[in-house]
């Protein structure tokens, strides 16, 4: 292994090209209602409020996943050594932003390499020196991509091991229950045969605690939806008026999630240049920044099944808001 790599973290960077980034906001403004996908939220901005989101008193998920986390590590460690013998392993995080998450894991299984994949490369790549620091063992890469497109993980030795996939934050919930399924078999064929997964679920509960999470009061979560709309005027040269769209966070019932809009508070135009065309918006009409499903343990079971993962092991808090999950991929035997 070579010592270059134990003491600075090398990024390889597969960010979407910029027509990558006109092509999605062209498809999500078609749709109805208009919808973009949450990948564009996170440039560096924007990554940087999702941190300050997360240390908003009203925002329980990094809270509760942290502390079970730091409570059970040691836990998920002894169930991964079970199925896994001393098979070299590395840890692959999906969406990893500034890896605060990790470090329990990484002491738990001294994995020889930890994979950092994330859309916003400064962001990660600057999460992957500070970590090695703490872990100067492990071998760090972090990759810059949108890894529900991944074709593969990069061709890599310090890839060759047996792979735990990490994928923290309730963010399987940002997937429609369909996408959801599709995500999990591509992270399965990512990470490659007897692999394992663990993933970190918020669960439905209290209406006002949810809301309030997506609405904080010093309004972070506003600023973070809006700079979607900066975004886009410096990458796009459009013209949107941030301040002419005011943000909401509402629970859907009958579709079991948070839905993040922000919406047009006038009749206005936006032009954007290279799609070659205006945007006309109605006062009142929505662009969903983003949907955020709260699903119970029993669903997030049934949905890794259809995608092939078995649960081997589950903690939650004590009062069954947050869970995490451990999965095998075509095993039945719990742990
Ligand atoms: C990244 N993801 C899981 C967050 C969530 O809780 O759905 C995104 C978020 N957006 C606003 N607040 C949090």
């Amino acid at each position: 292994m070579s010592p270059t790599l134990l003491t600075r973290p090398e990024l390889i960077n597969l960010h979407p090209s910029p027509g990558d980034v006109c092509a999605a906001v062209a498809q999500g403004l078609a749709r109805q209602p208009r919808q973009l996908p949450p990948w564009l939220l996170y440039d560096q901005e924007g990554s940087r409020l999702f941190e300050a989101i997360c240390r908003q008193p009203e925002y329980h998920v990094t809270r509760l996943e942290k502390d079970l986390l730091q409570r059970h590590g040691s836990h998920v460690g002894h169930c991964c050594a079970g199925r896994n013998g001393a098979a070299p392993l590395t840890v692959v995080e999906f969406g990893a932003g500034g890896a605060h998450k990790v470090t329990p894991l990484l002491h738990a299984l001294q994995p020889v390499a930890y994979v950092a994949l994330d859309i916003s490369a400064t962001h990660v790549h600057r999460a992957c020196i500070g970590l090695q620091t703490l872990h100067p063992q492990v071998s760090m890469v972090a990759v810059c991509c949108d890894y529900g497109q991944l074709p593969a993980l990069p061709d890599h030795p310090l890839l060759a091991g047996q792979r735990l996939g990490f994928f923290p934050g309730s963010s399987l919930g940002n997937c429609s229950r369909a996408g959801a399924v599709a995500l999990l078999h591509h992270m399965a064929t990512l990470l490659g045969p007897g692999s394992l997964l663990l993933i970190g679920m918020d669960q439905p509960q209290d209406i006002a605690a949810m809301e309030a999470a997506y609405d904080d009061a010093a309004g972070v979560s506003a600023r973070f939806a809006r700079n979607l709309l900066v975004r886009l005027n410096r990458e796009l040269g459009a013209n949107f008026q941030p301040r002419h769209f005011a943000y909401q966070a509402r629970w859907d019932a009958s579709e079991q999630r948070i839905e993040m809009a922000l919406v047009s508070q006038r009749e206005q135009v936006v032009s954007i240049p290279p799609l070659e065309t205006v945007v006309p918006w109605a006062s009142g009409e929505t662009l969903v920044t983003e949907h955020s499903h709260k699903w119970g343990a029993e669903e997030v079971q049934a949905i890794a099944q259809e995608a092939g993962w078995h649960g081997v092991g589950r903690w939650c808090d004590g009062q069954d808001r947050f869970s995490l999950h451990l999965m095998e991929h075509g095993s039945l035997s719990p742990c």
